[in-house]
């Protein structure tokens, strides 16, 4: 299918850094989660720090410092935004990422998970806006500080401030992180076919970055304004309906959880399961995640290469999809990272000619139960941009005894997507949370999982491994090893949408 746009290019000095890069050099960070005191000096800040925001321009050197600025509902409303207005914008932003039980549920946000007990984000404790200052080493404080300076704290209130630690690419529980991304299609050379029965990590730009087509060629629902309005010319046109301005335009959502670890609970878990034999525990844990410990993929390497993956010699490999793996004997199905990216595509068994993909879509010729029970990944894609928090622990060190005062680890996970709803909601509530995935019974994700019963699901504290020949080896009784300490959805506007809302008036609450 062609796709029914100009493929023009996009003006990435419009576009926040985050959308392009994930500034791994900046190995300094923090989130500052704010609370708007006083409007009109938070737009007298926000007017002064323009400059200051970094863009999706790629730098002749490399910065060293960057700043991020995003707003929840309520910091829209705050910053002057009008409710007609922000009644366009998706219904799970309106609504926030705590707003109602059913969500809350979806999200296995229950139990200890629960928004009540969130230390940030819950109700009475949402922020306004998210700054996200990173730097060079030893920068960070000075950054902080230069940014904090003119009204802003006559603006803002800081709610809290999340810090982060540099553990060398790993996420607290030792294994390497950050490997699996999208490839972003930012020249827009991608035409998403109707059905597509090769994978790809090549992925429109319109699932990324509001006002561009999606991977179903149709542009995002979002807030089109009227252009005779006040201010209204601060903004770029619709490419849709060029009538219209686009306060979305290069902008997106991005999707924030505190996410604590209990390393010492994750690897004891994996040790009592594996009677104390290291090899085997390795193994378990691995298992869980879905690679191996140094990043490298369980399933087997695809023979062919996959579009938009590159083969960086000595890292660990992406290239790979779980084609060569049905029966799951080397990643299992419940795996993290099976579930979290099951690598598939359209119609499962690929099939190639018109009149068998007719019978495969009324579900004949369907060799298995599993062949139908998976939505395409292309549709469910997120783009990781989260740090992890806390000192490392090693595994031999997570087994000891726990020194009093031990200090809290985890990652504070952040995504970016322009549909919550189908991107991080769909990953996280479909995929990781379900009892159900892909065939599987009574477990979820084995990470993130939360074991407590929701409504009439039932027990979920088991992860099957299957094996060749014989039963699954099953692990029963598994603990929960992360829970959500605080959670918001933000929309992270492009620079215009910034300089109009440094010219709207002030709101009442
Ligand atoms: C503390 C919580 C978490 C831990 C420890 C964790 C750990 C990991 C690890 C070790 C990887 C492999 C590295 C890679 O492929 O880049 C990974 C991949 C991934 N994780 Fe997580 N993760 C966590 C939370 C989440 C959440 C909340 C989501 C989404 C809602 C998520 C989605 C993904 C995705 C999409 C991938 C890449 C899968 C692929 O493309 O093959 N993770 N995670």
């Amino acid at each position: 299918m062609r796709s029914n746009v100009p493929s023009d290019a996009v003006d990435v000095s419009d576009v926040q850094g985050l959308v392009r890069f994930g500034f791994g050099h900046l190995t300094e960070a923090c989130y500052l989660l704010l609370r708007i005191r006083d409007a009109a000096s938070a737009r007298a800040w926000l007017t002064a720090a323009l400059p200051l925001v970094s863009t999706a321009v790629k730098l002749p050197q490399k910065p060293s410092t960057a700043m991020q600025v995003a707003f929840t509902v309520s910091g829209l409303r705050a910053i002057g935004v009008g409710d007609e207005v922000v009644s366009g914008f998706s219904a799970e932003f309106v609504s926030g990422m705590a707003g109602d039980q059913s969500r809350s549920r979806r999200l296995g946000d229950i139990g200890a998970n629960a928004p009540d007990g969130w230390e940030w984000g819950g109700p009475g404790s949402e922020p306004d806006v998210l700054v996200i200052l990173l730097a060079d080493v030893g920068m960070l404080e000075d950054w902080r500080r230069q940014v904090e300076s003119g009204s802003f704290h006559d603006g803002f209130e800081t709610l809290a401030c999340l810090p982060t630690s540099n553990l060398h690419n790993n996420e607290p529980f030792g294994f390497r992180d950050g490997i699996s991304q999208p490839d972003i299609d930012w020249p827009r050379q991608r035409t998403p076919g109707t059905t597509e029965l090769t994978y790809t990590n090549i992925v429109a730009l319109g699932e990324f970055l509001l006002g561009y087509p999606n991977e179903y060629g149709k542009y995002t629902d979002r807030p089109l304004l009227d252009p005779l309005e006040e201010y209204a010319d601060y903004l770029l046109s619709a490419e849709d309906d060029p009538s219209r301005k686009d306060l979305c335009r290069n902008g997106t959502y991005l999707v924030i959880r505190q996410l604590e670890q209990d390393v010492r609970g994750f690897w004891r878990f994996a040790d009592q399961a594996a009677k104390s034999d290291p090899k085997e525990r390795l193994r378990l844990a691995e298992a869980m995640v879905g690679r191996e410990i140094g990043g490298d993929p369980l399933a087997p390497l695809n023979p062919s290469a996959i579009p938009g993956v590159d083969y960086v010699p000595g890292a660990p490999s992406n290239c790979f999809t779980y084609d060569q793996d049905p029966e799951a004997t080397r990643c299992p199905f419940g795996a993290h990272l099976r579930r979290a990216n099951p690598r598939n595509v359209d119609l499962p068994g690929r099939p190639a000619w018109f009149l068998s993909r007719w019978l495969r879509m009324l579900g004949w010729g369907i060799k298995s139960f599993r062949d139908d029970a998976l939505a395409s990944t292309r549709f469910h894609r997120i783009l990781r941009r989260g740090r992890e928090y806390g000192p490392g622990l090693g595994i031999e060190d997570a087994l000891r005894q726990e020194p009093a005062n031990d200090p809290k680890r985890g990652l504070n996970f952040v995504c970016l997507n322009a549909n919550i709803s189908r991107g991080f909601e769909f990953v996280q509530g479909a995929w990781l949370m379900s009892t159900t995935f892909n065939g599987l019974n009574d477990e979820n994700d084995p990470v993130l999982g939360n074991a407590a019963a929701a409504g009439d699901c039932p027990y979920t504290g088991n992860f099957s491994i299957p094996r060749v020949g014989a039963p699954p080896q099953v692990l029963a009784g598994m603990q929960q090893v992360v829970t959500v300490r605080g959670g918001a959805y933000f929309f992270l506007p492009s620079l215009s949408a910034l300089r109009y809302f440094c010219r709207r008036p002030t709101q009442t609450r």
